[in-house]
């Protein structure tokens, strides 16, 4: 098939080199001249594992443009353009606007005889498919006749909302748990199913280094405005999950219980299952934050109380304070210490920052008066003013009062202990991701504190 892509960001480099590998022509189309030139060089605009040799491997089924004209003669349209919060919490569709009157600009010059599918990929209001249809709709008869052979170029609009997480981004995409289909018409329905076919099917060929799961990918169809819903349900009940776990976290700490154990013992239940169980400082990320605030916004519109939304992102709020509080509990005073952030990026896999809460702590850590380091495998630079990036854990531990672990990247697991304590001032260890071992860290002679324990 022919797809085009508009949005080379996360979800539409992902999903078009996926696509590619699956044996489909893809056009990736980006208002980002300077990313698409990149692109077109090889040069990957962010970091994600595997992405750059899926890009690599089947450059020859990928084109890169810089206007969304170029897409006129494809089967498939996916919009992955962003959709930020807007002012007040709601979602900024201003992108997606642009992407759907882009589309009225390319359609006028199709030539192929099939209505283009338009499918929204991005995470957009309910109701969103419908905007996008009718500014569709308007733009091409604002304009007059079309170019094109086809008189009036039909279209229509579906959802496929996207579900893949960063860092995991192609395993996601080359084997997600479920497929979901929002569509009006089983041609739409039937035409998503043949793109994602050989998803489905795991006929395309194996990526090195990447392993599918057992159990099997299950296609769901719905109508449009199910689809745009299921989207924010996923999104807002991994993020009251995480709440949860964090806030029984603090009961934990406080009754003397172990938090890992309390996970293991209630995600053994099958109808509440392990994972997002892990308790730490918060989630972060450009999605669950932005899905969880664009919901509590939809609700408010139908008059809708949404009392668990809204404590769900207090507690995430509050959670990132956690370590703080540890560190003046271990070090009294905070000015003049020195600390180290270990792990910048929102998690592993990705140099990603938006809403890390690497920031918030680093923000709060300066504002109470202590002098803040920070290492990270990927990341090149902190966005925090007075925050220092060093090149080294070492460098990090040097001189330090406390190395706070805030991103559990792998090669944190492995690290000389007993070597980074001597070189520190304090051998103090705050695991902000319950992730090494207590035992472990104590040996090498550290204190070592963490979250819910
Ligand atoms: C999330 C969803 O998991 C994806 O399904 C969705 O497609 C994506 O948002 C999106 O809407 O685009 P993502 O934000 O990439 O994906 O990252 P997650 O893996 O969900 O992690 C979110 C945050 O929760 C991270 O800060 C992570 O460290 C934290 N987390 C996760 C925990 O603190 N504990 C856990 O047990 C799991």
């Amino acid at each position: 098939m022919r797809i085009a892509i508009l949005g080379a960001g996360h979800v539409g480099l992902t999903t078009g080199a996926c696509f590619a590998h699956c044996g489909h022509q893809v056009t990736i189309a980006d208002i980002d001249q300077d990313r698409i030139q990149r692109l077109r060089q090889d040069e990957m605009p962010f970091y994600e594992a595997h992405l750059d040799h899926l890009l690599e491997e089947n450059r020859s089924r990928l084109t890169f443009t810089g206007s969304y004209a170029d897409v006129a003669d494809a089967d498939v349209c996916l919009v992955a353009v962003p959709s930020p919060t807007g002012p007040g919490g709601g979602v900024d569709l201003s992108f997606v606007r642009a992407a759907a009157a882009g589309v009225a600009g390319a359609l006028r010059q199709r030539t192929a005889a099939e209505p283009l599918l338009v499918v929204n990929k991005c995470t957009v209001p309910v109701g969103t498919g419908r905007m996008v249809s009718e500014i569709i709709r308007r733009g091409l008869e604002a304009e007059g006749p079309p170019a094109g052979k086809i008189d009036p170029p039909a279209y229509t609009v579906c959802s496929c909302p996207e579900f893949l997480r960063e860092g995991r981004a192609v395993h996601d995409t080359l084997y997600p748990d479920r497929v979901v289909i929002g569509a009006e018409s089983d041609g739409e329905s039937q035409t998503l199913r043949a793109l994602y076919q050989p998803i489905v099917e795991r006929s395309f060929p194996a990526v090195p280094g990447l392993e599918g799961p057992d159990r099997a990918t299950t296609v769901l169809v719905t109508s449009l405005p199910t689809a745009e819903l299921i989207k924010y349900a996923a999104n807002t009940f991994l993020a009251v999950k995480l709440s949860f776990i964090n806030e029984i976290a603090g009961i934990s700490a406080a009754v003397g219980a172990s938090i890992q154990d309390v996970a293991d013992g209630i995600g053994l239940d099958r109808r509440i299952g392990r994972s997002f169980l892990d308790a730490g400082i918060g989630w972060g990320g450009s999605c669950l934050g932005k899905d969880m605030r664009a919901l509590t916004t939809t609700a408010a519109e139908y008059e809708l109380p949404a009392p668990l939304l809204n404590a769900a992102l207090a507690v995430n709020e509050r959670q990132r304070g956690v370590v703080v509080r540890l560190l003046q509990e271990e070090l009294r005073l905070l000015k003049g210490a020195r600390i180290t952030l270990l792990g910048l990026s929102f998690k592993p896999g990705t140099d990603d920052l938006r809403d890390a809460p690497s920031l918030r702590i680093a923000e709060r850590l300066l504002e109470l008066g202590a002098e803040v380091l920070g290492y990270d495998p990927v990341v090149r630079s902190i966005p925090v003013d007075g925050a220092r990036l060093v090149a080294s854990v070492a460098d990090g531990a040097r001189g330090a009062d406390a190395l706070v672990l805030v991103t559990e990247w792998e090669e944190f697991r492995g690290l000389p202990w007993a070597d980074l304590a001597r070189a520190m001032r304090r051998p103090l260890l705050i695991d902000g991701r319950n992730q090494l071992r207590p035992a472990e860290l104590e040996a090498a002679g550290f204190r070592y504190r963490s979250i819910g324990r």
